[in-house]
């Protein structure tokens, strides 16, 4: 493991110092990384002082330090969790076998495409989310915004980084593709749809930070246990970063409930007062969920039994030894399939090739536990109205139910009832232009919104009240 080099042009702990033609690979790559978050990111706030943590090692007592920076000087770096050098291979065919330090022959292409798809995902957050600085509810929420937009640039670089070490030519060319493609571009969009959808108000900014960027956290949680250990320590480091993002989307969430909830108990209309009504959140979790849950690939896919065959992806914390069969060859997976009537009828699908199932089940529990935290504070308000997780088979787009119709408790309805219903399920035309209609940015130091919660602790044991974002 390689010193934590701050002074450097790029800060590292991956030994560029001692490698030159990377190091100037990645110093090409540098300038267009700018220009891209110049273009393409929160372009309107460049010359502003940002309260912005950035991480600075990767030790276990203070990785980050806080203080303000205007983001284009934002010091992203590269940086690897620490691991034991003799790091053993611990699921898959080739369990017992020495970690790889260089990527294998023929894993190339299938790793390549992991890293891609992954790279892909963090800059097209930050061009999905670069009008969101117009309308924050508080500078604190505006500061939490830009905080998430540098670290998903961070998490860009972490994946340029192995694709420039480790891919040689199609590497690079990866690298500079990855600026390229743009979220909801007609032509070069990103690779996964929800990455294309517009995050245009902050409701939908909350709802992607719990549901998306939790995606984010269980695919990153399988690459960490990867057998290719640059890349298990690279997304081993980026998920303590993550943590913060899916915060910041619970605790958004749960301050806009908890602001309706007031107003109701005060007796008034939320929608009159200018809140969020509880319908309209549910539509929009309903919405954000499902749209994440698709991103978890195939429940019944030969693709994701190769790629833990090989050791590439593991199960949700895989090194913990929680599973009894670190091969995943003995058991399977009960699923429920669709018949072509629309019945649901129950098959087992073998375990390896049931992956991405068991990582969507691992997330959608992590999900019902959030939406219990949301629904106790609605409780102790007194209120009658809870938040429910929609089932994974409502409106997926992305495998076995997908062109099936079920409501969001996951019953069969016909395609009739789906269309006369989904107003009711998903946030509508005049729902979305209702919640726009709140939008309007609130930057006078400790003032909120009216359609939401102040946060009961500030950032970094500041207050509320801090100035977080000095405007130049
Ligand atoms: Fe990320
Ligand atoms: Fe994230």
């Amino acid at each position: 493991m390689s010193e934590v080099d701050l002074e450097a042009k790029i800060p590292n702990n991956v030994g560029l110092r001692d490698n030159k033609r990377l190091m100037k690979a990645l110093e090409t790559w540098q300038p267009a990384f700018l220009d891209w978050w110049k273009d393409m990111g929160p372009s309107d706030f460049n010359e502003d002082q940002i309260y912005l943590r950035t991480a600075v090692g990767v030790g276990k007592g203070g990785w980050a330090h806080f203080d303000y920076v205007k983001m284009p000087e934002y010091r992203w770096g590269i940086f690897l969790a620490e691991g034991p050098e003799d790091r053993k291979i611990h699921f898959g065919d080739h369990l017992g076998e020495n970690a790889w330090k260089e990527v294998p022959g023929e894993m190339r292409n299938r790793l390549r495409r992991l890293i891609v798809t992954q790279g892909d995902t963090e800059p097209a957050s930050v061009e999905q989310q670069r009008l969101l600085g117009k309308t924050a509810p508080s500078l604190y929420d505006l500061r939490n915004l830009f905080q998430v937009n540098v670290e998903e640039g961070r998490h860009l670089w972490a994946m340029v980084y192995l694709l420039h070490t480790y891919f040689g030519k199609d590497g690079r060319e990866e690298a500079e593709a990855l600026l390229q493609r743009h979220s909801g571009d007609e032509d070069n969009p990103r690779i996964l749809e929800a990455f294309n959808n517009p995050i245009e108000t902050w409701v939908d900014f909350f709802c992607f930070t719990t549901f998306t960027d939790r995606d984010g956290k269980y695919q990153l949680a399988a690459l960490a246990e990867s057998a290719f250990d640059p890349l298990a320590r690279s997304t081993q480091f980026m998920l303590t970063e993550e943590a913060f993002h899916m915060q910041t989307g619970e605790n958004g969430v749960g301050r806009i409930l908890h602001r309706t909830a007031e107003i109701e108990k005060e007796g008034k209309d939320p929608r009159k007062e200018g809140a969020v009504p509880f319908d309209i959140m549910q539509k929009y979790i309903n919405f954000w969920a499902s749209a994440s849950m698709d991103l978890f690939g195939g429940e019944d896919s030969t693709n994701a039994a190769e790629s833990f065959a090989m050791g590439l992806k593991g199960r949700y914390r895989e090194g913990d030894g929680i599973y009894s069969d670190p091969r995943a060859l003995e058991q399977s997976y009960k699923a429920e399939i669709p018949t072509p009537e629309g019945k649901l009828e129950e098959k087992e699908i073998p375990l390896r090739r049931a992956m991405n199932a068991l990582l969507l089940d691992s997330y959608v529990q992590d999900c019902k536990r959030i939406t219990m935290r949301w629904n106790r504070d609605l409780e102790k308000l007194g209120t009658d109205f809870r938040v429910v997780f929609p089932s994974k088979r409502f409106n997926r787009k992305q495998g076995i139910y997908a062109g099936h119709f079920y409501d969001p408790e996951g019953n069969p309805v016909t395609e009739e009832e789906w269309k006369a219903k989904q107003g009711d399920w998903l946030p509508t035309d005049a729902d979305r232009a209702y919640v726009k209609s709140l939008m309007h940015p609130v930057y006078e130091k400790g003032k909120i919104a009216n359609w939401i919660s102040p946060p009961p602790t500030g950032v970094n044991g500041q207050p509320f009240d801090f100035e977080y974002v000095k405007f130049h």
